[in-house]
């Protein structure tokens, strides 16, 4: 199985790594592009850089609109962009596809294939609002940054992992 994971520079970066890492070590193929502040942020938050990510996954420059995820005819079994940016939110309601990650969510929904948002941003503005629903609409599933605590997390990292387990199950991707 291949996916194709979008990082953008809303906070939470730890989510985009953790699944990048998660489904890598699940055997999984991970096409990952990171937005300039989806790279800069990740470096902010978790001391973490390109390198780290290539461990996991091919990694594209989001310029590169001649890259395999960039057509629906490069297969994969969908799409996840954690976090997800009120700025990369608005360019994917308007089907933008100007760089790579926006391109690349708007063949995974034109393809008809999953495509899955986790916005993150507190608190959200009408049109906010109304791009996460015109996504639902047109088939994205969105699924906010928002973990569970039922388990009474005690580390940051079950935080985190109980969203990317969420993410996992979508694709029915088991652990
Ligand atoms: C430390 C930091 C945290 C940020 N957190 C958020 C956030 O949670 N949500 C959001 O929409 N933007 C957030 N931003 C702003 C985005 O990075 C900014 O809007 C940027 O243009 C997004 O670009 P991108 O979608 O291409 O990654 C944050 C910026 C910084 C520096």
């Amino acid at each position: 199985m291949r996916i194709a994971v979008g990082v953008t520079g809303a906070s939470g970066t730890v989510y985009g790594y953790t699944l990048i890492k998660s489904l890598a070590d699940l055997g999984v193929e991970v096409h990952a592009v990171y937005t300039d502040m989806g790279r800069k942020v990740m470096e902010y938050e978790c001391g973490l850089g390109m390198e780290d990510v290539k461990k996991y996954a091919v990694v594209y420059e989001n310029t590169d609109l001649f890259a395999p995820v960039a057509s629906g005819s490069f297969k994969t079994g969908g799409m996840v962009i954690a976090p997800c940016s009120m700025h990369t939110l608005g360019a994917l309601a308007g089907a933008s596809g100007r760089d790579l990650l926006t391109r690349a969510a708007d063949v995974t929904l034109k393809e008809g294939r999953k495509l899955v948002v986790v916005p993150r941003e507190t608190p959200l503005t009408t049109i906010h609002l109304e791009n996460m629903l015109r996504l639902a609409k047109a088939g994205a599933v969105i699924m906010p940054a928002a973990p569970d605590f039922h388990n009474r997390p005690k580390e940051l990292d079950e935080l985190v992992t109980s969203l990317i387990d969420r993410v996992l199950n979508i694709f029915n991707i088991e652990k």
